[in-house]
């Protein structure tokens, strides 16, 4: 499974990039927004920063808006991926995008039949937010086996691409589930690495290896 990055945190790309485990970046508009930067810099500045795929969303809402910011975010970075939500317009845009040959990433998704629209229009990745969907106390992670089934009946190629990830569990049942990419916030990453049998044993090796060589 690729990790993205769920952020517009430049430090936090850096880091996670420096691990040598990162595949990718996403970003929205709120995300954009909590760093407080230009936006089309914040975005230029993460492409050259990772040697991946990097999610630029839209905020127009109409056919004719997302073409023209799409089109033009296209032209920012070879690495651009076109963000557009999931609405009658954006899966118009979505065909259009792609018969252009830029990368179109499709969110806001949460149900089956808006990711099979994503999968008939194109789209390089389709992104279920399955945190939101637990949140009204809908089982997120049902509707990404549902999609794994869907896209491998017809053999679609538009990859999976579960965000609105909350915590490890669910990047352990995305990975689980065959979902292709799970977009992960740096909290979860960091918390991805803990385990205090790792911290036990590590100290237990080293206080032996201590004791044994100041005999
Ligand atoms: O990738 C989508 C993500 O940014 C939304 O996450 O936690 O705001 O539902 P959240």
């Amino acid at each position: 499974m690729k990790f993205f990055i769920d952020t517009a945190n430049f430090n936090e790309i850096h880091e996670a990039n420096a691990l040598g485990i990162l595949d990718g970046v996403t970003t929205n508009p709120s995300l954009i927004a909590k760093e407080g930067k230009p936006f089309k810099e914040t975005i230029i500045a993460i492409c050259k920063e990772v040697n991946g795929p990097v999610s630029s969303e839209v905020v127009a809402i109409d056919y004719e808006g997302m073409l023209k910011e799409g089109r033009d975010y296209a032209t920012w970075a070879k690495n651009i991926v076109v963000k557009l939500p999931t609405t009658r317009d954006g899966i118009k845009a979505c065909k259009q995008l792609t018969s252009e040959g830029i990368k179109v990433n499709m969110t806001l998704v949460f149900s089956a039949t808006q990711a099979l629209l994503c999968a008939k229009a194109g789209a390089t990745y389709c992104s279920p937010f399955i945190g939101r969907l637990d949140d009204i106390a809908q089982d997120g992670m049902e509707l990404i086996r549902e999609i794994v089934v869907i896209y491998e009946n017809y053999d679609y190629k538009t990859e999976i691409l579960t965000a609105s990830v909350r915590h490890p569990l669910h990047v352990v049942q995305a990975a689980m589930a065959g979902s292709h990419v799970a977009t992960i916030p740096a909290k979860v990453i960091d918390q991805m690495f803990k385990h205090p049998l790792t911290d036990k044993g590590l100290e237990t090796f080293l206080s032996d290896w201590k004791k044994a060589n100041s005999k």
